[in-house]
Formats: C-alpha cells, structure tokens, sequence
C-alpha cells in the first residue's frame, strides 16, 4: 500500500461527471487520488489512466448507501498512513418529483447517498486525516433555494450545508478547513436521468467545477475559503 510522500485525495461519485473531471485536474497537480463510487470499471480505467499519465491513484467499489460498506473501508483508509490531506465529498443522486408523488424509497435513497453518506464518512475519516487538511462537499444551488419538484434532492442539499457548517465550527481549531461549492445545473450524464429538455450549451461544464475544488485545494492552511457559487448563464438552473 501507499508509502511515499505524496498527499493523497479521497473522492466520491469518481467515476464520472464533476468527480471524474475533480480526479483528473487533482491528479495533474500532484495528488493522489483515492477514487470511491460504485461502478468498478470506471473506476479501474480512471485509475489507470491517472497513472499512466504520471499520477498516483487508488480506488475503492463502494456503495455509499450503505453504512456497513463505509464502515468496512476504514482499514483500507487507514493504509493511507495519515497522509490523506483532502476529502471531496461529490457523491450525489436526484430523482424529481412533487412531494405528493415522491417515492418514499427514492427519497430516502437520495438523504442516504446525498447527506447521510458524507456524515459517515467524514466520522470515519476525521480520525484519519493529515492536519492540517480540507473537506470539501459539493452541493448545489438547491442546496440554497426551493424549487418545485425537487424537494427531495433540496431537503439532502440543505442538510448537507447544515452539516458542513457545523462541521466548519467544530474542527477548525484542529486545522481542518470546510468548503461548500454550490454549482447551478452542470452538463452531467446526472442530466440525462431528468425530465427536462434544458438546454446543455449554457450549463457549467464539470470541469469548472474542478477547476473551483482544484483552487480551493491549493491555497495554503491559513486561508478559509467557505463557500463558492458557482452560476452559469443557462437561467436559474
Ligand atoms: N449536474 C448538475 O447539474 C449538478 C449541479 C449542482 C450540483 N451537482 C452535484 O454534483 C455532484 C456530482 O454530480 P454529477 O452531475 O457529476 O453526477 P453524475 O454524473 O450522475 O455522477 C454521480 C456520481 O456519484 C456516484 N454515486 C451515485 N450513487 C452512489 C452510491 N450509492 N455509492 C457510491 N457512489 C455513488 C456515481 O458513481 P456510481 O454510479 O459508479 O456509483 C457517480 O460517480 C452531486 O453531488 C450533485 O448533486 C450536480
């Protein structure tokens, strides 16, 4: 396992989309990147691809879902030897609906994989992480504002920044820096699973939001950045 000086990363929802992007421009400055989301054989291509460009990377199948399976990464975490120095929690699912339709299944999915998934993982990895290190959760503008149909999704978003803000209060005196990033609608497969036919030309792109996490994680240990919003020219979304 891992036994060199390089500061290592931990990302979720890797596999594609902001995160895949994340991986890449995180790589190319010099992290290695601990790559976590389900699908294993993105994850592997990625993998290697970040090394075959110079990079160092890991990764780790996991369903964020569940709470035994996050419970069962500490001793692969732990391997790290303490040099894990960021955490990127990007990880994110949205069904729509109005609440008088929603799902009640899907909607607890999406508090599971949006919400209650970072709160896990960051209690495992607290205890694990270099100091002085940074935790970075991206939300969305729904993690500010209400709109119809996506209350469910907006219930996570806003739980998450709630978490992030406490979080932010409690570890700051250990060295553990907090960002939120509230990116508007970003061309995404994430997209493709919704019943709207918006125009992509005019959405973020993922890497935008990368280049956002990338300058965070640059700056030095005494500079605080809380929050980025990142909007784009396609409307509200
Ligand atoms: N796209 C947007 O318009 C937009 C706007 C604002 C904020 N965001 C936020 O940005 C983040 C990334 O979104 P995206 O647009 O890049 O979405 P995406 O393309 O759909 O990617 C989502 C990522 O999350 C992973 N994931 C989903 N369920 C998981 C689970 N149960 N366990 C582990 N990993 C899981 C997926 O990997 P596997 O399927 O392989 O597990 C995938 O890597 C999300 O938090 C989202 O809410 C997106």
């Amino acid at each position: 396992m891992p036994n060199d000086n390089v500061q290592w990363a931990v990302l979720t929802g890797a596999s594609r989309g902001i995160g895949k992007e994340t991986a890449k421009m995180l790589a190319a400055k010099g992290f290695g990147i601990i790559l976590l989301a389900r699908s294993q054989k993105a994850l592997s291509v990625l993998s290697e691809e970040i090394r075959e460009q110079g990079g160092k990377s890991h990764y780790l199948s996991i369903d964020l879902s569940k709470e035994e399976e996050i419970a069962d990464a500490q001793s692969f975490f732990a391997s790290f030897g303490g040099k894990i120095g960021l955490l990127v929690h990007n990880a994110g699912i949205v069904k729509v609906g109005a609440v008088a339709n929603m799902d009640p299944a899907d909607w607890q999915t999406m508090q599971d994989v949006n919400v209650r998934a970072p709160f896990l993982l960051t209690r495992l990895l607290l205890p694990l992480l270099a100091r002085p290190s940074q935790i970075i959760f991206i939300n969305s503008v729904a993690g500010l504002r209400t709109f119809a149909e996506w209350g469910a999704y907006s219930v996570s978003k806003f739980g998450l920044k709630a978490l992030a803000d406490t979080l932010r209060q409690e570890v700051a005196a250990e060295g553990i820096r907090i960002t939120s990033i509230f990116p508007a609608s970003v061309d995404t497969p994430l997209q493709d699973t919704l019943p709207y036919n918006w125009e992509r030309k005019n959405m973020l792109r993922p890497v935008d939001v990368a280049r956002a996490v990338s300058y965070c994680a640059e700056q030095p240990a005494h500079v605080l950045i809380n929050e980025v919003h990142l909007e784009n020219n396609a409307g509200i979304f």
